[in-house]
């Protein structure tokens, strides 16, 4: 079990470019893989999440091509060849791991396959509810069996040819938005997917930069079936989530100025930032290229945080960022208010439990709701033996808790942390340590292919 100590925040970087978004790099493989064709694929987030996603798709007859790996030996750089719509059968069980996502948007597109399959996960993923992709999929005439009443995994789909449906979801969720869409995708007629508030739209975004047709008219987002991807190279942003840390670390730290370079700015991702707007911090951002995924810089200048109240039509928005956000309230003066967000409660752990766990360990007043928590901020943290509940969120948002700490923060379980940021430690270590001199400080340049951020540099 790898376990990670953390000292008090020494100073804060003045630049950080994270790994690539995990969200459009599981997209961006699969639907490579779907189209018949070569894909370049640059900036792709080498975690453990999204190379379940790969691997899923190599299974089933998509060949990729390794062009640059990074310091773990793992692709960030690399091409897909797809062989059309229709996929060969695996011979073994997938293995999704700890990726909800891969299990999730991958049973939409094996429902409308002419196989049957299975897929597995780890013991958290093993425990999350699928029902939630097995009931539309199910309406539109696919089989799905898994385990108990949350139909949780291991899951067998038998696929075959299925009826467009239009469905209302009973949840905030990209990713049963996106299994629907996806099982649409290639199905005769038109597929609706009707969302109660605004998810993440990377598939649409996604699905329209390989020339796949999807409309949005008001929360009804609709796909025709049967168009055929087109192969298109693309570069995935930074991934905002990532940035969520160090953004935080910069917001609750006065007279620090941090810029994050080449990070995505999907407006369904950057609720983080009014969030902290509200709690005191400045930040500016700027969409820098807006091809598909906007992408561009945030800055964000440290300030003493008031607490906020986040809820309501926000929540889809941030949802991946709760975790260091209650982490910012606990830094802030005040009350903090996190409502209308049950939906933590089945992700990786608990993520409510798990925050206000953690929180009081390190001597912080938290109420804790069904669907959110109440904390109070301002008083000094102390470092606490905690437990990161094989969460990645969790260990790193308590990392970054850490450095406000008084004495040493350990944090067990943090293997977990290469779920989706492979290289957080790296990041952290310069957040523990005396600046360089300025003469000599160059930018931190991260998981970037060297010659990716050459050339980005010149851009
Ligand atoms: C994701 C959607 C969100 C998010 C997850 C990634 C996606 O999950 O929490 O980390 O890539 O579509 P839900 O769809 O369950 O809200």
């Amino acid at each position: 079990m790898s376990q990670l100590k953390v000292r008090s925040l020494k100073h804060v970087p003045t630049e950080l470019i994270v790994p690539g978004d995990k969200s459009i790099s599981h997209r961006a493989v699969m639907f490579a893989g779907l189209c018949e064709g070569t894909t370049l694929i640059e900036n792709f987030l080498s975690s453990d999440d999204c190379l379940c996603s790969l691997d899923a798709m190599k299974a089933m007859g998509a060949e990729y091509e390794v062009l640059q790996t990074d310091s773990r030996g793992k692709p960030v750089k690399l091409t897909v060849t797809g062989h059309g719509m229709q996929l060969k059968a695996p011979s073994e069980t997938i293995e999704c791991g700890n990726s909800g996502t891969t299990m999730r948007l991958m049973s939409g597109i094996l429902a409308a396959q002419s196989f049957t399959s299975t897929m597995a996960g780890d013991p958290s993923l093993s425990k999350r509810p699928m029902k939630r992709v097995a009931d539309p999929l199910s309406l539109m005439g696919a089989r799905l069996e898994g385990q108990g009443e949350k139909i949780s995994a291991p899951i067998t789909i038998h696929g075959g040819e299925l009826e467009a449906i239009t469905y209302t979801l009973p949840m905030a969720s990209a990713q049963v938005k996106s299994a629907v869409l996806l099982a649409g995708w290639n199905t005769p007629g038109k597929t609706t997917v009707v969302e109660p508030v605004t998810t993440r739209d990377h598939t649409e975004r996604l699905l329209a930069h390989f020339d796949v047709k999807v409309v949005r008219d008001g929360h009804a987002i609709s796909i025709y079936g049967g168009q055929k991807p087109q192969p298109k190279d693309l570069f995935v942003p930074g991934d905002i989530s990532s940035a969520a840390f160090w953004l935080v670390a910069a917001a609750a730290s006065p007279g620090a100025s941090l810029t994050i370079k080449k990070v995505g700015l999907n407006p369904t991702r950057t609720g983080i930032l009014n969030v902290l707007v509200r709690m005191g911090a400045r930040i500016n951002d700027t969409v820098e290229t807006s091809d598909g995924e906007p992408c561009g810089h945030i800055t964000v200048q440290g300030g003493n945080l008031v607490g906020t109240e986040i809820g309501g039509l926000e929540i889809p928005n941030v949802i991946d960022e709760l975790p260091i956000l209650a982490v910012a309230g606990a830094l802030a003066r005040g009350v903090t208010v996190i409502r209308d967000a049950k939906e933590l409660r089945v992700k990786e752990t608990d993520r409510i439990a798990a925050v206000a766990r953690n929180l009081r360990l390190m001597g912080v007043h938290v109420e804790e709701f069904d669907d959110g928590m109440e904390i109070t901020g301002g008083l000094d943290l102390h470092g606490a033996e905690l437990e990161s509940y094989g969460d990645h969120r969790i260990a790193m948002a308590f990392a970054v808790a850490g450095l406000f700490a008084e004495g040493v923060t350990t944090i067990n379980e943090t293997e977990c942390i290469s779920t989706s940021y492979p290289g957080f430690e790296k990041h952290l270590e310069l957040f523990q340590r005396e600046p360089l001199d300025p003469e000599t400080t160059i930018p931190v340049i991260s998981s970037i292919p060297s010659e990716v951020s050459e050339r980005l540099a010149k851009d």
